[in-house]
């Protein structure tokens, strides 16, 4: 019977582990809150306090695929041909080019070219990009 009490006792060691490093955590959470609410005046600790927003505005960048606007994909992804109408593909912003294909119905656009047409592949290439962001690229495109 010493087994299971071994684990358990590795387990429970485990635990304050985590509680120690969860109680570190705190303190420099509250810590930095603290010396952010510190009125201060110079550029230099305006720049410290704008640095920790900057850390989080990187991140929710990263957080952001999928929330692309239509402009941001279309110059990302869709620019290289649509801009110049390569290999026959509608032009952008030509709103002829755009009402003749589909009948201009930017659902059945975007489903084709989710598929790919032509010598357009699978989502213009565009692996990572959600329907709704080629939804949002395709009606910029159509403008
Ligand atoms: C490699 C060049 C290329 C890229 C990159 C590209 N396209 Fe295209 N696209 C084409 C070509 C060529 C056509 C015309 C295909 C045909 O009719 O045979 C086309 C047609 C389309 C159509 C109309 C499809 C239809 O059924 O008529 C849509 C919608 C479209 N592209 C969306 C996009 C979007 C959105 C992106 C960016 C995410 C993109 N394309 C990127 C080349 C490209």
């Amino acid at each position: 019977m010493s087994a299971p009490k071994e684990s358990h006792e590795g387990l429970s060691s485990l635990q304050i582990i985590f509680l120690v490093i969860a109680g570190f955590l705190l303190l420099v959470a509250f810590g930095a809150g603290f010396s952010k609410s510190t009125p201060t005046d110079g550029d230099a600790s305006a720049d410290e306090r704008i640095a920790p927003v900057a850390a989080v505005e990187v991140t929710a960048v990263a957080a952001n695929a999928g929330k692309r606007s239509g402009e941001e994909l279309y110059n990302a992804a869709c620019a290289s041909c649509h801009a110049s109408g390569a290999m026959g593909a509608p032009k952008t912003h030509d709103k002829a080019a755009w009402a003749s294909r589909l009948g201009g119905n930017l659902k059945a656009l975007v489903a084709s070219g989710i598929k790919g047409k032509g010598a357009m592949p699978p989502k213009g290439g565009a692996a990572d990009a959600t329907e709704e962001e080629l939804t949002r690229a395709v009606a910029f495109m159509m403008k």
